[in-house]
């Protein structure tokens, strides 16, 4: 029996942001602000066939980015009415919830701060309490655009919540505003709404006027960190909101026991790094990026969706869905591409990429060296300038280099081909057979040696 739910406000346009998708979809450190709303409800506990979504402007993109997130329900306001308005989308929702006695969660999908503690910590006070609403504020000064927190002059009882347009001077003074967040019972919010009125300054039907129908029983929850109302409506904003969320996710690396050197660090929000390993500056690591301990990460790297062993050494390296051992040195100026395997131990030197494909322990990829759809063994050494050609304009091919082969420099290997365990091939050479186990291959045109060349011919030029 699901006991509570969530609606979560996502109808807005935003049409400061200047672009192309709605404001929810924005995004603070590569995530949009509706994700980090959603995860915080799911960190919560709050199951996401119990969440519903209201959308509006754009609905079919936030529908589609849902559909990526997990199982959520939406709800279409077709006309953006106002904040209670968009609440009484969910009203099937709302009504499920309330025949078993349960409480509904409100939250903007613009306020990427908003956290579990937070959500969870006000949910405790609601239940204490038995409130009808429970409303999250949060102490700002100056207190903007917030709707401000009335309470009685006598009992300081929550009274209202009155909008920055319809403050008197006297109300606008008041320095504790509306998160945006609530905890209703479902019951109570579902009486509430269909009493709303739009006679206000926007001409909207606001969610908060509920708050004075339920004064009786409402009451606070002060948030511990003002940060929790950040939301954006311009670029300018959304710039502020990442520096701060950075700020945020950093200072959680450093308490569990990272470095992070100079400026220009990123972590996205699902990154975990273990202790002693060392971030430099201009290095990204994004997506669901796991970093060992002891590694030195950057300068000037960036990393998406990598598992990254212990004491690994990546200096300006791109790296992507890919897999890395311990003890792995890499950079300067390698491309990691998708799909590929490095093996403990494993040497990369500068200008080297690697694609899709697995790299044994030990082995050495020291400069200038393409590698892609191979499989290649234990101590293998790659001279300067080797390439795998693995496409011949249609398709593409493998190529598998055993356990301690040595490829000489400029090899080109044209695949499908195979070099046996400890086989050489010589510089220069390429290699379109396949070479035996211990085998020499050597592929190269002779030398002509013209003697007294270089004097003959300048002399012919002179006359
Ligand atoms: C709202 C609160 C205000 C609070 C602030 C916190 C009201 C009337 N006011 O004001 O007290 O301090 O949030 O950020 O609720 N939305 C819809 N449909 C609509 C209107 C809005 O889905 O018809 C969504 C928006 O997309 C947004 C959220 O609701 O995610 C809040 O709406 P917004 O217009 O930004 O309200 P504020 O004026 O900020
Ligand atoms: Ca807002």
């Amino acid at each position: 029996m699901n006991r509570r739910c969530c609606v979560i406000l996502a109808a807005g346009d935003g049409k400061r942001m200047n672009s192309a998708n709605p404001k929810v979809l924005m995004q603070v450190l590569f995530e949009p602000m509706l994700g980090w709303v959603l995860d915080s409800v799911k960190q919560a506990g709050i199951d996401d066939g119990q969440v519903g979504v209201i959308t509006g402007s754009s609905a079919d993109k936030v529908a589609e980015f849902l559909a990526k997130k997990g199982a959520y329900r939406t709800f279409l306001q077709a006309e953006r009415k106002g904040t209670g308005h968009a609440v009484m989308q969910a009203e099937t929702m709302l009504r499920e919830v309330s025949e078993v006695g349960g409480d509904v969660l409100v939250l903007c999908g613009d306020a990427p701060f908003m956290d579990a503690k937070t959500i969870q910590d006000a949910y405790e006070v609601h239940k204490e309490r038995d409130s009808d609403v429970t409303v999250i504020t949060a102490n700002v000064s100056p207190a903007g655009n917030y709707g401000r927190i009335k309470r009685d002059k006598n009992t300081a009882l929550l009274d209202s919540i009155v909008e920055m347009k319809d403050c008197s001077p006297e109300e606008l003074k008041i320095t504790e505003v509306n998160s945006g967040a609530y905890w209703f019972k479902s019951e109570k919010l579902l009486w509430a709404l269909p009493q709303l009125g739009d006679n206000n300054k926007s001409g909207e039907f606001y969610l908060t006027d509920t708050v004075e129908l339920l004064k009786k029983k409402a009451s606070t929850y002060m948030a511990d960190d003002s940060i929790i109302v950040l939301g954006a409506n311009d670029r300018r904003q959304l710039r502020v909101l990442n520096d701060m969320m950075t700020e945020v996710i950093n200072s959680r690396h450093y308490i569990a026991g990272v470095d992070i050197i100079g400026h220009n660090v990123i972590i996205g929000k699902d990154v975990k790094i273990a202790r002693d390993t060392v971030l430099m500056p201009n290095t990204i690591i994004r997506g669901q990026t796991e970093i060992g301990s002891g590694c030195v990460i950057g300068p000037d790297t960036q990393i998406n969706n990598c598992k990254i062993g212990n004491n690994v050494k990546l200096n300006c390296v791109q790296a992507f869905d890919s897999e890395v051992g311990d003890n792995v040195k890499a950079g300067p100026f390698v491309h990691i591409r998708p799909g590929t395997v490095l093996h403990d131990n494993v040497k990369i030197g500068d200008f080297v990429e690697v694609k899709n494909s697995e790299i044994g322990e030990g082995t050495a990829l020291a400069h200038l060296t393409y590698i892609g759809d191979s499989d290649v063994g234990k101590n293998v050494n790659f001279g300067c300038g080797t390439v795998t050609a693995n496409y011949d304009g249609l398709e593409k091919y493998r190529t598998k280099i055993g356990d301690n082969a040595f490829i000489g420099c400029n090899t080109n290997l044209i695949a499908p081909v195979e070099i046996g365990d400890n086989a050489t091939t010589a510089a220069g050479s390429t290699i379109a057979e396949n070479v035996p186990p211990g085998a020499l291959a050597i592929e190269r045109g002779q030398v002509n040696i013209k003697e007294n060349w270089y004097k003959n011919e300048l002399r012919k030029n002179k006359k």
